[in-house]
């Protein structure tokens, strides 16, 4: 028992690149082509590869219905509620694990025990990894791979922002204005310009990244700055999976920033947080779980951290806010978070 744990924990990293397999053959798309349970040989015919690689594929599939990707029924293949996520023009999720499995961030993870033994102070893994240099100036340097983040925070957006509206169809009442703090390329902004069309909405992010938005979109505004240096003003503002991305002193300075740029009204304006809080009750282990893994990227990419309530709770009181709500709905892993300047 304890002998397959630790074997099955230390090849578990094989999943992550059987599901970048499964997004790079596009299996997901061809299975829906298909139209109905599809056979090894179909499937294989379909990429196509060659007749001698039939049999490998079979086995990347057996791994890939084991952990409930895809479903097997005696005809062939199906999808599954999690194959579904695959597919590239509904969710296009896939660009996640095609992100993730890039080797700027595996070779992070490869020397994670070296950086506790002889990393400098301040430093982070992924410096340590990466020739000194911290994570976001990658992405500067690397179009590819900046595009490759940018439609990984895409797709996951799209399904986080889903059914925000129905979710939380009072969140933005009163208000006129929103601006969107490392928005990336307006996913977030889009889905709420177009739920809650009197909102003015705006998103804030660097150069190189609002370069990829659609400036043809008239939904929303776009600005290129730097949210360490000024934020432009607004009623509300959305900080969504960004705060996890910084050290506690650096989010205190980001969220006084917008307590100073945020235009008053009498009831309403609010900073909107969406990330992550570790010890957020729920009965979803794999939420759990799935904290723990951020919390540990966080660590390893940024020096930074998923927070606990405690946690969240001196951050807000320490950039002076006033008050604060948790909404007890999540979207997906992450909470939502309402502050009062
Ligand atoms: C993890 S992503 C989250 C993106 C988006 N909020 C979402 O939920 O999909 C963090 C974002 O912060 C942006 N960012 C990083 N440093 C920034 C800075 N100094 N000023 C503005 N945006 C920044 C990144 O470019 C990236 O788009």
């Amino acid at each position: 028992m304890e002998l397959t744990s630790v074997l099955n924990q230390s090849l578990t990293y094989i999943s992550s690149f059987a599901l970048k397999c499964a997004a790079d053959l596009d299996i997901s798309g061809r299975i829906q082509a298909y139209g109905r349970p599809m056979p090894l040989n179909e499937l294989a015919r379909s990429i196509p590869i060659s007749p001698e690689k039939d049999m490998m594929l079979g086995r990347l599939m057996a791994l890939l219905v084991q952990k409930e990707v895809f479903a097997q029924d005696e005809a062939g293949y199906v999808l599954t509620p999690v194959s579904k996520l695959l597919l590239t023009e509904h969710s296009n999720m896939g660009a996640f694990a095609r992100y993730i499995t890039q080797p700027p961030f595996t070779k992070v993870m490869c020397v994670m025990g070296e950086w506790f033994k002889e990393g400098a102070a301040g430093s982070t893994v992924y410096m340590m990894a990466n020739d000194g240099k911290p994570s976001w100036d990658l992405f500067k340097e690397n179009p590819q791979l900046g595009k490759l983040f940018n439609e990984a925070m895409t797709s996951r957006c799209k399904q986080q922002m889903r059914d925000f509206a129905k979710s939380y169809p009072h969140i933005f009442d009163g208000l006129n204005s929103l601006v969107d703090v490392g928005g990336n390329t307006g996913t977030a902004v889009k889905i709420i310009a177009e739920a809650f069309p009197f909102l003015r909405c705006t998103v804030l992010d660097l150069p190189h990244v609002v370069a990829e938005a659609n400036l043809e979109d008239d939904s929303f505004n776009v600005v290129a700055g730097n949210m360490l240096e000024q934020i432009p003003p607004a009623e509300a503002f959305l900080i969504k999976n960004v705060l996890h991305d910084w050290r506690d002193e650096d989010c205190v300075g980001i969220l006084k920033r917008c307590k100073e740029a945020i235009e008053p009204r009498k009831d309403g304006s609010k900073v909107i947080i969406v990330d992550i809080i570790q010890d957020f009750k729920n009965n979803n282990p794999k939420a759990t779980e799935t904290g723990h893994l951020f919390d540990i990227l966080m660590m390893c990419c940024h020096g930074s951290k998923e927070r606990t309530k405690q946690e969240w709770h001196d951050i807000i009181l320490g950039a002076g806010y006033s008050g604060y709500k948790i909404h007890p709905a999540q979207l997906g892993v992450d909470c939502v978070m309402e502050l009062y300047p």
